[in-house]
Formats: structure tokens, C-alpha cells, sequence
């Protein structure tokens, strides 16, 4: 899991050697180049595993950094806040899935009775079609950053399939990748299903005006209570995000809460 690129491979990894941890502090993904070298012994030492691949599944916590386990805690921060509230769950921006499967194993958990509970994710899986001049360029953050292999959401929806399978109701398909530039298929979605409440939505496309779309486009659809994730509120280095909820919503239309688990992300809960 990468909060942020932080494991993305065409990084910047200035030598650490005669600089402070500030100095060499690698501004795109979020920690320092002492660290990074240090990361490598954990690459190495995974591919290096003494573990049988049946093993390695129950005991995938062995190479869970503390940084990827407070993604996740968050994830399940934000499923226990949404739990009483009736709708789907929408992620804009899944790239390689990861909060997409969290998302279906804690509806096995939390409620596996509850056959509505739509987990729905939304991707080019091409990576960022165009940046605006609200968003700030970077290594990552750049047409085509985020990219994801090809074919990679159809390996995304056996893996889905796989989860589903294991959960209650599994005959009963609760999820959908709906590829493509969210500002067409967002619209389109509400067109062709206008009965949807979103209960839970998460944002992380990271840019100024997909996000600006998504905001005025999902409001007629939120009930109080409804949850939304903010993982890059209030961030100079991904600032399109507040700036479209800013330009849309207003910061008022409930509280905006700050994660447990994460320093920089939040919530608003619709009031
Ligand atoms: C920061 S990544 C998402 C990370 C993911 N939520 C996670 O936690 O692992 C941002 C994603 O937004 C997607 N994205 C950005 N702009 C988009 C757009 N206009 N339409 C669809 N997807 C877009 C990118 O392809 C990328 O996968």
C-alpha cells in the first residue's frame, strides 16, 4: 500500500550519507532516504521469505509497515462510523484496489447480511488523465501518474470475485470497477442508477476538477450522516482537493474530523 507514492519505483533516492534526516527528506514520498534504504532490507528480505505462500497469507502482517497497518485502521475507522447508515460505498480513485478488497472483507465482518452495501470503485487505470492549474505538477502527480498495469483491472475484479466468494451472499455480486475519466463516468453512473445513496464516499483522486465533479455530483445523493474521506485535505501538495470541496460544498455542511490513525486525513460526516 502506498500513502502517496511512497513506494512508486522511479522516485527520487538522493544519497543519504553527510545529511540530516530534514535534509534528505524526500518530499514525495513522505520519508527520508535513510529510510528508504532501510525499506530495501524489508523488499529483501520478502523476496527472500522461508515461508510456504498458504502461510504467507495469514502472516502478510511480517512485512505491514506501521505506516500501510494506519491506512488500513483507517479504512476501518471510517467502515464502523458508516455502519448504521443504508447506501454504497463509492472510491474515487482506486488505483491498485487495495481499499476496494479492505472494504469487502469488512462488509463480511461488520454486516454480511446486508446484500445492498454496493462497494463501488472508480478509476482510468491509465493513471491522471490531465492536471489542472490548481493542482501542483510533481513526480507523481503528472499525466499518466498512478498508472496501473495493463489488464490490471480485470486482474482486480477476479481478485474482488475471490473475497466476495470467501464472505455470506457471496451469489449475490455487490461490487463494480467502472473504469474510465470519473468526471464522464461518475455522471453516467447517477443516470443509469438514480436510486443510489452513497453512504460512504473516499476521495483520492488527489486533482482539482475530477474531484470538483465528484463533490457537486454525489450531493443530491448523500443523506445525513453519510460519510466522506478526505485524504488530502488541507494539503499544499495536493491542494485541488479542499479547493473543489471549498468551491462546492463550503467547509459547513457537517464536521470535518481528523483520523485517528492518520495525522493528514479526515472525514466529514453530512449533517
Ligand atoms: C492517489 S491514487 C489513489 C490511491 C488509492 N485510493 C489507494 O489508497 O491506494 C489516485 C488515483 O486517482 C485516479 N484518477 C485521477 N484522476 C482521475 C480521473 N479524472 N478519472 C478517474 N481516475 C482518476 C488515478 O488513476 C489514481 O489511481
Amino acid at each position: 500500500m502506498n500513502p502517496k507514492g511512497e513506494e512508486m519505483n522511479n522516485k527520487k533516492n538522493s544519497d543519504a550519507e553527510g545529511y540530516s534526516d530534514l535534509e534528505s527528506y524526500d518530499q514525495e514520498r513522505r520519508t527520508t532516504s535513510e529510510r528508504l534504504k532501510n525499506r530495501e532490507q524489508l523488499y529483501k528480505l520478502f523476496n527472500e521469505r522461508p515461508i510456504p505462500d498458504e502461510q504467507l497469507m495469514v502472516s502478510l502482517g511480517l512485512y505491514t509497515r506501521s505506516s500501510a497497518l494506519s491506512k488500513m485502521l483507517y479504512i476501518n475507522e471510517l467502515y464502523q462510523l458508516m455502519l448504521n447508515i443504508p447506501g454504497v460505498i463509492m472510491e474515487f480513485g482506486t488505483w491498485w484496489g487495495q481499499n476496494i478488497i479492505l472494504f469487502e472483507n469488512l462488509r463480511g465482518i461488520y454486516e454480511p447480511f446486508n446484500h445492498d452495501r454496493r462497494i463501488i470503485g472508480f478509476d482510468t487505470f491509465e493513471g491522471y488523465p490531465v492536471i489542472s492549474d490548481k493542482d501542483v505538477e510533481s513526480g507523481i502527480i503528472k499525466k499518466g501518474g498512478y498508472t496501473t498495469s495493463s489488464g490490471y483491472m480485470e486482474y482486480l475484479n477476479k481478485l474482488i470475485d475471490y473475497h466476495e466468494r470467501e464472505n455470506v451472499l457471496y451469489f449475490k455480486r455487490k461490487h463494480k470497477l467502472i473504469k474510465g475519466d470519473i468526471s464522464e463516468t461518475i455522471p453516467k453512473f447517477f443516470e443509469d442508477e438514480p436510486h443510489t445513496i452513497v453512504a460512504l464516499a473516499y476521495f483520492d483522486l488527489a486533482l482539482y476538477e475530477p474531484s470538483k465533479v465528484c463533490f457537486e455530483t454525489i450531493r443530491p445523493h448523500l443523506i445525513k450522516g453519510s460519510v466522506i474521506a478526505l485524504d488530502e485535505i488541507n494539503n499544499p501538495d495536493y491542494p485541488g482537493e479542499t479547493i473543489a470541496l471549498k468551491e462546492t460544498w463550503g467547509l459547513n455542511i457537517g464536521k470535518i474530523i481528523r483520523s485517528k490513525f492518520m495525522p493528514g486525513r479526515a472525514y466529514l460526516i453530512v449533517d
